[in-house]
């Protein structure tokens, strides 16, 4: 194997419930303590896609890059869709660029000893839990609401490669534009499986999954789909079979 000698590393992480505030203090905390220059990357949710910052990377000067995935674990299915990713990424990025994929760091054993030392050490601050009004969640999560039809739409790590990232906030600004953010409830939702036909929206009770890949197309879905009604839409890849079967019997 060639040598190998970075200068930029992207750390790269999958944690579909982390909060905006969560994920800035993993970032400034890897991005500090970085021997190189760093950026960090999650997988889903919104932000920089990876393509992108591999794009930025290589605009700033960067020759080597390492892709880190950070996880305790790591997922196993992105650790092997990843590098089939990354050379698709590659096959247009400058042909002296050297690109690798770092291991999983889960199973370090140095990594493993200090979580648990810090884990032991720091069990004096561990929160007590008596004292705490027991609960599975406040009232407002019993009320499913009054909406019509629900948008579900996929922030998972390939629909997120494919640069997704902010359909979730495009689709809500059009809804509420068009005066339908009460009929249509949107709701991100993880890999909904057909990742190549990304990035995808589903609509229920409809049953008509749509792959949106830019502004114009989250117009044009809310003005023919969900204004006119119009499901049939260009944008339509793929309808569930029972919703085909009900529309054909009840036509
Ligand atoms: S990541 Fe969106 S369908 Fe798989």
């Amino acid at each position: 194997m060639a040598d190998f000698t970075p200068d930029r590393v992207l750390f790269v992480f999958s944690q579909p419930y982390l909060s905006r505030r969560r994920e800035r203090l993993l970032a400034d905390g890897l991005c500090r303590l970085s021997p190189l220059p760093a950026r960090c990357i999650r997988l889903e949710g919104t932000g920089v896609s990876l393509p992108q910052a591999l794009d930025i990377a290589v605009a700033e000067g960067a020759r080597a890059i390492l892709v880190q995935p950070v996880g305790l674990p790591f997922s196993e299915s992105l650790s092997s869709w990843l590098p089939g990713a990354l050379a698709h990424w590659q096959a247009s990025a400058p042909p002296e660029l050297q690109l690798r994929l770092g291991n999983d760091l889960a199973l370090a054993p140095t990594l493993l000893g200090t979580v648990a030392a810090e884990a032991i050490g720091d069990c004096a601050q561990a929160r007590p839990i008596e004292g705490v009004r027991p609960s599975l969640g406040p009232r407002g999560w019993s009320d499913p609401g009054t909406a019509e039809e629900h948008l579900f739409v996929c922030t998972g790590q390939r629909c997120h490669f494919r640069e997704a990232p902010r359909l979730r906030a495009l689709l809500q600004d059009e809804l509420r534009r068009a005066g339908l953010l009460e009929r249509c409830q949107v709701t991100e939702s993880s890999c909904l499986g057909p990742c190549n036909l990304g990035p995808l929206v589903a609509r229920y009770p409809d049953g008509s999954w749509y792959r949106l890949e830019s502004l114009a197309d989250v117009k044009e879905l809310v003005a023919t789909v969900l204004v006119r009604r119009d499901a049939a839409s260009r944008l339509r890849v793929h309808r569930m079979v029972r919703a085909i079967s009900a529309a054909e019997t009840a036509g």
